[in-house]
């Protein structure tokens, strides 16, 4: 059977990750942005860790058909940025260019897995499309849903989402839960029936809200609209 394991924050995350498929989860709203982007048709998404590596690459691609330079700190989108961290931004983008992403936990998550066999951007928003693509992982591997947490804080969103995959996979595959993927499980089926009210009351769905950002919660909020997978490789996110 499938091993799934769940890490609640990124300080869980094993050093060794040889022969895992990792799946970065940032519901509140690195990964929920991520998979709206790409669903937007935006080509590739290149993460980074900071503010500065992302304004030095985006001044890199401007000689070369340009880039969307996005993300945020605190929330809000760092001076001079194209775009901020909402989902709903990147709806309306013009132009099909990529984009120099840098956010404060679910960049740091995406960096944290770089060793990982497989690494996948989970949301709310293609939980189904992630199991079905896990549904295929080799039972000698194993797999490992990172929740991207704040700064160490583990966040509810991020496990329920955890728990939403593991009800898709558990649709799909045989698989065997460690006690976190038990956990994850649980609490997703606690509060799947009102899943946009629950993600307003968590920490980050409030402090998004207080700052007139609770459409982003709400667009994160909505279950399996997207059958993309992204993928993170060689420094890239695609499709
Ligand atoms: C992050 O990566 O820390 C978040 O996505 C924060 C945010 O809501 O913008």
């Amino acid at each position: 059977m499938l091993k799934l394991d769940v890490a609640f924050v990124l300080e869980l995350v094993p050093a060794d990750l040889a022969g895992e498929h990792t799946v970065v989860i940032d519901v509140l709203r690195a990964t929920s942005t991520i998979v709206a982007a790409m669903t937007a048709g935006v080509p590739y998404i290149v993460p980074v860790a900071t503010v500065a590596e992302a304004e030095a690459l985006a001044a890199d691609y401007a000689g070369r058909g340009g880039c969307y330079l996005g993300g945020e700190r605190n929330k809000l989108r760092p001076p001079g940025f194209d775009c901020g961290n909402s989902p709903l931004e990147y709806l309306q983008l013009d132009e099909e260019k990529p984009v120099v992403f840098t956010t404060t936990n679910g960049t740091r998550a995406l960096k944290r897995v770089l060793d990982s066999q497989v690494t996948l951007i989970g949301s709310l928003g293609n939980a189904a499309a992630i199991a079905k693509e896990l549904a295929s992982v080799p039972v000698a591997d194993e797999v490992l849903l990172v929740c991207s947490g704040t700064l160490g804080r583990i966040a509810a969103e991020d496990v329920l989402c955890a728990g939403l995959i593991i009800a898709e996979m558990q649709n799909r595959a045989s698989v065997q839960l460690t006690d976190a993927a038990r956990i994850a499980l649980a609490s997703y089926q606690q509060v799947a029936g009102h899943l946009p009210e629950y993600l307003l009351q968590t920490t980050s769905g409030q402090g998004l809200s207080q700052l007139g950002l609770a459409g982003d919660v709400l667009h994160a909020a909505q279950i399996n609209y997207s059958m993309l997978v992204p993928r993170y490789e060689d420094g890239r996110i695609l499709v």
